[in-house]
């Protein structure tokens, strides 16, 4: 069994972008700036947002947090919004989602500048990834992308299973791995929370990528001797015995599936920090595009 260690690949990757960063400043002058927006006071959404402002940071880019209160209305998210589009000093930026109920997710997304989009959520970039024409693409599968290929994981005519159809991971992560692609090229199932028999259909797979949100439902029962594993889910379970009250857990039981695995991604250190890694990845692109 060989761990998929996003912790260290994405160290790389931001290696390697801190070092495009030295080279863009010489040349032209310029430091790729990322802004992220987050609404309301939830745990884990100030957790990531503090992580890619401090990931900025650590590759020479400039980061701005806009930190608005819950009660901000839609109205006014709208116009930091229009704001940051109209702002030359900014490259690209982030709405960190979920965002509270009172507020429709898709008109703010649809707001955002398709050039400024480096989470890729616009519709304008969804189309140009699904018609494989050069976009940012949605940063949590196009790091799982990077780490399949950077671990050398074979895809081409491979039968690969996607759990879950959301819009940030699941629907684009399918659509990746069928492209014919580095880390694509591959046969795509989705599955979901309607699929029959998933059993069926997970043990038939020779990649899995669980993205449901359903801690630890993957179990090694469920899948074949071979299999590669990437868990894309993260969720804090209450854990006295932890000293912040909680533990992470993945949606892949990691024990019992572990045992059967040829690749595997931890939770933490798997998935996660590639997201981040390639979010800047794509603030890079955004700023030497301008
Ligand atoms: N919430 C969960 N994942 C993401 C992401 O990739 N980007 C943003 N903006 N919010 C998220």
């Amino acid at each position: 069994m060989t761990l998929l260690d996003g912790k260290k690949t994405s160290q790389d990757i931001k290696q390697e972008i801190a070092e495009a960063v030295q080279k863009l400043k010489a040349k032209n002058k310029k430091t790729p700036h990322l802004a992220a927006v987050l609404v309301g006071t939830d745990g884990a959404s100030m957790t990531y947002v503090g992580a890619k402002v401090k990931a900025c940071e650590l590759v020479g880019f400039n980061s701005t947090l806009i930190d608005l209160p819950e009660e901000t209305t839609e109205t006014e998210l709208l116009n930091e919004i229009k704001a940051l589009n109209e702002n030359n000093d900014i490259d690209g930026f982030i709405v960190q989602l979920p965002l509270p109920k009172h507020i429709d997710e898709q008109k703010v997304l649809m707001a955002v500048h398709p050039d400024k989009d480096v989470d890729g959520f616009h519709p304008t970039n969804v189309g140009k990834m699904a018609l494989d024409l050069p976009t940012f693409l949605p940063a949590t599968p196009f790091g799982i992308m990077e780490l399949l290929e950077r671990y050398k994981v074979p895809t081409s005519g491979k039968n690969v299973v996607v759990i879950g159809r959301s819009h940030i991971v699941g629907r684009p992560m399918s659509i990746l791995m069928s492209q014919k692609r580095a880390a694509g090229d591959a046969t795509v199932t989705v599955a979901h929370s309607r699929t029959q028999n998933l059993s069926k259909i997970t043990k038939d797979a020779d990649i899995i990528i669980a993205a449901l949100g359903i801690p630890e439902f993957l179990t090694g029962d469920m899948v074949k001797d071979g299999v590669t594993i990437i868990d894309v889910g993260i969720t804090r379970l209450e854990d006295a015995t932890k000293k912040r009250g909680y533990r992470l857990a993945g949606d892949v039981h990691f024990e019992s599936a572990s045992k059967k695995s040829e690749f595997i991604t931890p939770v933490p250190g798997g998935v996660g920090p590639m997201t981040i890694a390639m979010l800047l990845q794509n603030t890079l692109l955004a700023c030497s595009r301008k």
